[in-house]
């Protein structure tokens, strides 16, 4: 193997090594925190399968097209792209898309910390029983005192400050110590125990008197109020709204369009094979979401609380079950552990491209990288940090009507899990199946060129990935309304 071909950043110990780092970032506050508020706000069934078809026909085919990317170029997506250009003698344009990435992952990352802040400050609340003192209350106090607890919280930008900073500091340690030992170790541990642990919570779930309100929430697919949200008897507008927000967030859970996984992609062995590799990705990501929804909405209709009350559900939600079921603050306190672990592995993945591309220019130590990434991203993430309490009023773009009511959050996560990462998947699709040559690529994937497998993925990049991003694009800016 000549030199280039090694990644200077160094490369996994093996196989599993890899699918842990990129189930590490896949998995995270997007699938627990994310899905269900989404989910909840989208109206339920029609947005899980909008976005469980995005998975399997963008998600899966996008996923592996990146790490082939990756493992092809052996650099931060900026350079990566760049060689690859160079290679096929392409337009230097497409570097671009490293950029675009690196710019998602830091916006991403800036509001991701913050909530991750959130879980974090919710560890020692429910460590210290705070919420078994529900039990003694009548049933129609318990959400008000909940929901409560999270609002003092959210209101209060100095302690958010504080965990805020703690998360960013412990993700920049890690990510400055390299992205193989302590991260494939930590990972390995704590996948199957966020699995468990969500088990035993459906567990919980299937006890409370509504749980089959909540599966049917979830499955029951009516399309006419996800597509017409606003109906009147007078007029039925259409609306792309939810069906954009169910890709974006196919490609936000999979860490996909910013090139996390690419980067990750980089430092996998010249000889392991990328689509298998990739279906455990998916299949533990999207469990995982599924699972989270299948917990969060029984504990929403049993407690008479609002499905689309936004991004406050899981924390106005799961503390009841804690609080109730037996064990429930040891329980309670391992999940809000795990999930800020799994929040670290997906941080870890979002700042990973820029810092790999800091360190190729040969101006800055890992270290040094570390720190001035992880300082702007905190500076950027004090948008979001206020957009909850002393700045909730501010609405930057009031002016145009789409964005009138958003906060500085709603418009960043808007933009990047909206906007940012399908266009990023979009070209990335493109770049492989309509640009890359088909030797290069199946060379990567260790296909043929004629093998069915090869031929359908294909199929899935050239056309269905640009026509559906394409399609859900325009149907959100009304052209089909
Ligand atoms: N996939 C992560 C989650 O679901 C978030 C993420 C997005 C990570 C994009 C990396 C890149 O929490």
């Amino acid at each position: 193997m000549n030199k280039q071909n090694i990644s200077i950043h160094g490369e996994w110990s093996s196989r599993l090594a890899f699918i842990l780092a990129a189930t590490g970032s896949a998995v995270g506050l997007g699938n627990i925190w994310k899905f269900p508020y989404m989910t909840g706000e989208y109206g339920g069934g029609a947005f899980v399968i909008v976005y469980l078809v995005c998975v399997a026909l963008m998600g899966l085919p996008v996923m592996m097209a990146e790490v082939m990317l990756g493992k092809r170029g052996r650099r931060s997506p900026v350079n990566s792209m760049r060689i690859l250009a160079q290679e096929g003698g392409y337009s230097q344009w497409w570097r671009v898309l490293g950029w675009t990435g690196v710019i998602a992952g830091f916006l991403i990352l800036s509001y991701y910390s913050v909530i991750a802040g959130w879980a974090l400050a919710y560890v020692p609340k429910v460590a210290m029983g705070t919420f078994t003192a529900i039990n003694s209350m009548p049933q129609n106090e318990v959400a008000g005192f909940v929901g409560s607890i999270f609002n003092e919280l959210v209101s209060n930008p100095i302690q958010l400050l504080a965990w805020h900073t703690i998360f960013m500091s412990v993700t920049m340690i890690m990510v400055a110590g390299g992205v193989q030992g302590g991260l494939e170790r930590a990972v390995r541990f704590m996948m199957p125990a966020l699995f468990i642990v969500l088990l035993v919570l459906v567990g919980y779930a299937m006890s409370t008197p509504e749980f089959m309100m909540g599966v049917y929430f979830m499955f029951d697919v009516d399309f006419k109020s996800f597509l017409y949200p606003n109906c009147t008897e007078a007029s039925c507008e259409l609306s792309g709204e939810g069906m954009l927000a169910a890709m974006g967030q196919a490609f936000f859970s999979l860490s996909l369009g910013m090139g996390a996984i690419m980067v990750y992609g980089a430092y996998l062995p010249k000889h392991a094979s990328i689509a298998s590799t990739t279906s455990v990705v998916v299949i533990a990501d999207t469990s995982v979401a599924i699972l989270a929804g299948l917990i969060i909405f029984p504990i929403v209709f049993s407690n008479g609380l609002a499905p689309g009350q936004g991004p406050g559900l899981v924390f106005n939600t799961l503390p009841i079950a804690f609080g109730q079921m037996p064990y429930g603050s040891f329980f309670g306190t391992l999940f809000f552990v795990l999930l800020v672990l799994a929040a670290w592995s997906s941080s870890i993945s979002l700042i990973e491209p820029a810092v790999a591309w800091l360190v190729e220019t040969g101006k800055f130590t890992r270290i040094s990288a570390s720190i001035w990434s992880g300082i702007a991203v905190w500076l950027v993430g004090l948008l979001t940090l206020f957009s909850f309490n002393i700045w909730s009023h501010v609405k930057p773009l009031f002016m145009f009507s789409a964005f009138e009511d958003k906060t500085f959050f709603d418009l960043i996560d808007y933009m990047t899990a909206n906007v940012m990462l399908p266009l990023g998947g979009l070209f990335i699709a493109i770049f492989v199946a309509w640009f890359m040559k088909t030797q290069i690529v199946t060379e990567e994937l260790d296909s043929s060129p004629e093998h069915g497998g090869f031929l359908i993925w294909r199929f899935l990049l050239r056309y269905v990935t640009p026509l559906g991003v394409g399609l859900v694009f325009l149907n959100a800016i009304g052209v089909f309304s």
